[in-house]
C-alpha cells in the first residue's frame, strides 16, 4: 500500500523513482458550496434518484469488486474473456499509446491490455481515473510492482473533472471505458459525455468501449439480485456514504434493495425502498426530508445495449468504430473506435 499523505484538491505527490504520481482533481463545487447539489436535486424530485457515483467510496468500491466475482454477475468475466482473446489485436492496431481509464477501480481487466502492450515492447503509461482514492492507491501500488517499467499518473475525481483536467498527451491516447459503465448514463447524459470525450481526444486517438448487451430478463435480474446479498449491501452502502459525507442520518436498516428490468427502456433499475417512515436530515446539505413506508429512491440505471445501434451512435458522435468483438453468447460487446 502506498502511503498517501492527506491531500486536498489540486495537490499531488510523486514516488521517489518517479513512476507514480497522484493528482487530486479540483472539484468545481467544493469551493462554491455546491458539492452535493446533485444529492439535493435528486432527493427533492419525484421520483427520487441518486447519482451512481456515490456508490464508490472506498467500501463501495470493495463491494463492487466482490460483485465482479459473483456467479450471477456475468459482465466482468465476459468482458475479461473478450480482452484475453483480443487485447493483442488491440495493441497491434493502436501501436504505442497512453492508456487512460475512466472508473478504473481495481484495474484487473486493464492488466490484460498492459500485458498485450508489454508483449509488443511498447512503453507502458497509464492514467487511471476513479472517485475512490483508496482503491486507486491500492491498485496503482500493485501495478507498479507487477509492471516494472510502468508509469502511473492516478487522477482522483469524477469523469467530468478528469476529462476537463486531462493533461496534454505526448503520444496517441487510448481512452478506456469498460465494464458497461456507460449504462449508468441516460441517453441525454450519453450525448453530453461523448461531446466531452470528442472534445478532449485528438484525431488519431482511440476509444475502447465495453457494453453489456440486451438478453433474457431472468439473466439480467439475477445478476443484480445475487443470492449472497452483495449487490444489496452495495446499494445500501450508498446511504452510509451519504451519511458520512454529508453528516446524514439515513437509517440503513429501514431500506430494502430491489433491482428490476424495465424492458421499455432496456435497463436494469436499482431501488432502495423505505420500509418504515423516517425523517432524514443531511446536515451538511441543510436538507431535510420525510420518507414514508413504501417510498423509494432509484440509485442506478444500468442500460443494456444493442451492438449495431451503438456502432451507429458512436459514428454519429464522431467516433469511428474500427473493430467490434463479442463473446460466443453475445452477452457483452467491445468496440474499438478512433477519433
Ligand atoms: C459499474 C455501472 C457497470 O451497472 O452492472 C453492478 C454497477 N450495480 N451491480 C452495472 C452495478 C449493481 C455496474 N456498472
Amino acid at each position: 500500500m502506498i502511503s498517501t499523505p492527506p491531500l486536498s484538491a489540486g495537490q499531488f505527490f510523486n514516488t521517489s523513482d518517479g513512476r507514480f504520481q497522484s493528482v487530486y482533481l479540483d472539484s468545481p463545487h467544493s469551493f462554491s458550496g455546491l458539492e452535493g447539489q446533485d444529492v439535493i436535486e435528486g432527493l427533492t424530485q419525484a421520483p427520487k434518484v441518486l447519482p451512481p457515483k456515490y456508490f464508490y467510496d472506498d467500501r463501495g468500491s470493495q463491494l463492487f469488486e466482490q460483485i465482479c466475482g459473483l456467479p450471477e454477475y456475468y459482465p466482468t468475466r465476459t468482458e475479461a474473456w473478450i480482452l484475453q482473446h483480443y487485447a493483442p489485436e488491440i495493441a497491434e492496431i493502436t501501436g504505442p499509446c497512453q492508456l487512460i481509464e475512466l472508473g478504473s477501480g481495481s484495474s484487473t481487466k486493464t492488466r490484460l491490455l498492459l500485458d498485450a502492450y508489454q508483449a509488443q515492447g511498447y512503453p507502458l503509461y497509464y492514467q487511471p481515473i476513479d472517485v475512490s482514492a483508496g482503491m486507486l492507491a491500492d491498485s496503482a501500488a500493485q501495478l507498479l510492482t507487477d509492471y516494472p517499467t510502468l508509469q502511473v499518473q492516478a487522477l482522483v475525481g469524477t469523469y467530468d473533472q478528469a476529462l476537463t483536467a486531462l493533461p496534454p498527451a505526448s503520444a496517441p491516447r487510448l481512452l478506456l471505458f469498460l465494464g458497461s459503465s456507460l449504462g449508468n448514463f441516460t441517453p441525454l447524459e450519453c450525448d453530453q459525455f461523448f461531446a466531452q470525450v470528442t472534445t478532449v481526444l485528438e484525431p488519431g486517438d482511440y476509444f475502447l468501449l465495453g457494453i453489456d448487451l440486451q438478453k433474457d430478463r431472468a439473466i439480467l435480474e439475477a445478476a443484480y439480485n445475487d443470492h449472497q446479498g452483495v449487490t444489496a449491501a452495495f446499494n445500501v452502502n450508498m446511504l452510509a456514504h451519504l451519511n458520512y459525507r454529508f453528516a446524514g442520518n439515513f437509517n440503513l436498516e429501514a431500506f430494502h434493495h430491489q433491482a428490476i428490468y424495465n424492458p421499455g427502456d432496456c435497463q436494469i433499475e436499482m431501488y432502495l425502498h423505505c420500509r418504515q417512515p423516517q425523517s432524514v436530515r443531511l446536515k451538511a446539505l441543510d436538507l431535510s426530508l420525510d420518507l414514508a413506508r413504501g417510498d423509494s429512491i432509484r440509485t442506478e440505471i444500468s442500460r443494456k445495449f444493442n451492438l449495431e445501434h451503438m456502432q451507429g451512435y458512436l459514428q454519429a458522435q464522431g467516433l469511428s468504430p474500427l473493430l467490434t468483438w463479442v463473446d460466443s453468447q453475445h452477452w457483452f460487446g467491445m468496440i474499438l473506435c478512433r477519433l
